[in-house]
C-alpha cells in the first residue's frame, strides 16, 4: 500500500478546512435564512448550534479521522479494531451526501461564474433594476446556460482535485483562501461606509427573542451541520491526512470560529447594502442574485465591489466543493484501488451528469415534482440538509460520545471544562437535537 499523503503541517490543514467550511452555507444561505427568519433572534439560536452541535460533531470527525488515518467509511472500523463496523453506515450517508450536494451545489457554483463573468464585463452598469432582475431569469430559463456553467464550476474543481493533496486541494487552497480573506476584508471596509451598516448590524445582533419560533430554531440546527462541513465525513477525510501528532481541539476551535465569524461578516456586508436601499431583508434565496447586483449598479463603487463580491464567492464555493469531491475520491481511489486520475475523472463525470438534474430544475423540469412540489434541486437541498447530514452527524456523535473511551479524548482535549461540553454535548444535547429536528422535519 502506497504511504498516505499529509497536509504540510497544522496550518495548511487550518487553510483547507476553512476552505471547505466557508462556502455558499456561510454567504448564500446564512444571510438569507437570517433574514427570513427575523435577524437576531435566529443569529442567538445558530450561535449556540455551532456551540453545542457543529463544534462537537467537528472535534468528533477531526478525531476518527486523524486517529484512524483512513477515508470516511473504513476509518470506523479501524478504530472499533474489527473487520466491519456498523457505524461505519454514517459513512455511507456520508458518501451519498457528497454526491446530492457536491451535484446542487456545483449549479450554484455555475451562476456565480456567471455572475462572476457579468461584473468583470461591466455588464451590470447602465442597466435598469429590471433588465437586472431579468439576467437571473434568462439565466434559470436556459437549460443551455445552466449546464455550461455547471461544467465550467465541475471543471475547476475537477482541475484541483487531481493534483492530490499536498499539489491540488493544499496547493490551491493556499492561494484562494488569502484572496478570499483580502476581499472579504475590503467589501467590511466598504460596507462600514455606507448609510446602511448601523441598520445591519441592528438586525443581526438585537437578539429579539420574541420572532424565535421552532422551524427557525430547527432551521439553525441544520444550517450548523451544512456550514461546517459536517454530518457527511468531509472533516473524516480531510482529518486523516492530517499527521497524529497534530494538536486537534485547537485547530477545531479556530476553525468553527472562523467560519462563525465568516458568515456574520457576509451577513453585515450584504445587509449593509441591502439597508442602504430599503429592500426586503427577507428575500429568500435571491437576495444574492437578484437583489445585490441591482444595487451594485446603483453605487459609484459598485462594479468594483461586484467583481470583488463574486469573485470572493467563487473562491469560498470551489473549496468548499474540491472538499465535497474528495470526500468521494479517497473512498473509491482506497476501496477500488484505482489510481486518482482515472477516481477522479470518473466521479467528475457521474458528478456532472446528476447535476444536470438539478440545473433543469428551473426551465424544462421546473413542474417535475419529485416529492411534494419539489424540483430535483430542491429535493437534493432538502433530503441532504433535513435528513442524511444529521443521521450522519447523529451516528458519528454517538460513536464519538459513547464508543470512544473517554481517556482517549482526555489525551486530546486537556482543559476539563472542554472535555465535559464537548463529550457530553456528543453524547447527549447534539443527538437530542438532532434527533428533534428530524422528527419535526418528519411530521
Ligand atoms: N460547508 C460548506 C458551506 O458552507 C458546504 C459543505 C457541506 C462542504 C458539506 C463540504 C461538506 O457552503
Amino acid at each position: 500500500m502506497q504511504k498516505r499523503s499529509h497536509w504540510s503541517n497544522r496550518l495548511a490543514f487550518i487553510i483547507v478546512a476553512i476552505g471547505s467550511a466557508v462556502g455558499l452555507g456561510n454567504i448564500w444561505k446564512f444571510p438569507y435564512i437570517a433574514g427570513e427568519n427575523g435577524g437576531g433572534a435566529f443569529v442567538l439560536v445558530y450561535l449556540f448550534c455551532i456551540l453545542l452541535i457543529g463544534l462537537p460533531i467537528f472535534v468528533a470527525e477531526l478525531y476518527i479521522g486523524q486517529k484512524a488515518q483512513h477515508n470516511a467509511i473504513t476509518s470506523f472500523a479501524i478504530l472499533e479494531k474489527k473487520e466491519k463496523s456498523l457505524w461505519s453506515m454514517a459513512g455511507w450517508f456520508g458518501l451519498i451526501s457528497a454526491f446530492l450536494i457536491l451535484s446542487f451545489y456545483s449549479v450554484v457554483g455555475g451562476w456565480i461564474i456567471d455572475y462572476f463573468y457579468q461584473s468583470v464585463s461591466l455588464n451590470f452598469a447602465d442597466k435598469s433594476d429590471e433588465q437586472i432582475r431579468m439576467m437571473m431569469t434568462n439565466l434559470f430559463s436556459s437549460p443551455g446556460k445552466q449546464i455550461f456553467f455547471h461544467f465550467v464550476f465541475m471543471s475547476l474543481t475537477f482541475g484541483i482535485v487531481i493534483g492530490g493533496i499536498s499539489q491540488g486541494i493544499e496547493k490551491w487552497s493556499k492561494i484562494l483562501m488569502p484572496l478570499f480573506f483580502i476581499l472579504l476584508t475590503g467589501l467590511l471596509i466598504y460596507s462600514i461606509t455606507t448609510p446602511g451598516f448601523q441598520s445591519a448590524v441592528e438586525f443581526l445582533f438585537s437578539f429579539n427573542t420574541s420572532k424565535l419560533t421552532a422551524s427557525g430554531i430547527l432551521e439553525a440546527v441544520g444550517h450548523s451541520f451544512f456550514t461546517m462541513s459536517l454530518g457527511m465525513g468531509a472533516i473524516i477525510t480531510y482529518g486523516s491526512y492530517l499527521s497524529p501528532k497534530e494538536n486537534l481541539f485547537g485547530t477545531a476551535v479556530i476553525i468553527g470560529f472562523m467560519d462563525t465569524l465568516v458568515a456574520l461578516i457576509s451577513g453585515l456586508i450584504i445587509f449593509s447594502v441591502v439597508f442602504s436601499y430599503g429592500f426586503d431583508p427577507a428575500s429568500g434565496p435571491t437576495l444574492m442574485f437578484q437583489t445585490l447586483p441591482v444595487l451594485f449598479a446603483k453605487s459609484a463603487m459598485g462594479q468594483i465591489v461586484a467583481m470583488a463580491f463574486f469573485g470572493l464567492v467563487l473562491f469560498a464555493a470551489l473549496t468548499s466543493a474540491v472538499s465535497l469531491l474528495e470526500v468521494i475520491v479517497s473512498y473509491f481511489h482506497e476501496s477500488l484501488e484505482w489510481n486518482r486520475k482515472k477516481t477522479t475523472t470518473i466521479f467528475c463525470l457521474i458528478l456532472f451528469s446528476l447535476g444536470i438534474l438539478s440545473a433543469l430544475s428551473t426551465n424544462i423540469l421546473a413542474e417535475f415534482w419529485v416529492y411534494k412540489k419539489m424540483t430535483f434541486f430542491d429535493f437534493f437541498d432538502h433530503i441532504t440538509s433535513h435528513y442524511l447530514l444529521p443521521i450522519g452527524g447523529l451516528i458519528i456523535s454517538l460513536f464519538f460520545g459513547w464508543k470512544i473511551p473517554n481517556e482517549n479524548i482526555a489525551a486530546v482535549i486537556k482543559n476539563k471544562f472542554s472535555l465535559n461540553l464537548i463529550v457530553w454535548s456528543a453524547r447527549l444535547i447534539a443527538p437530542i437535537g438532532i434527533a428533534a429536528m428530524i422528527i419535526n422535519s418528519l411530521l
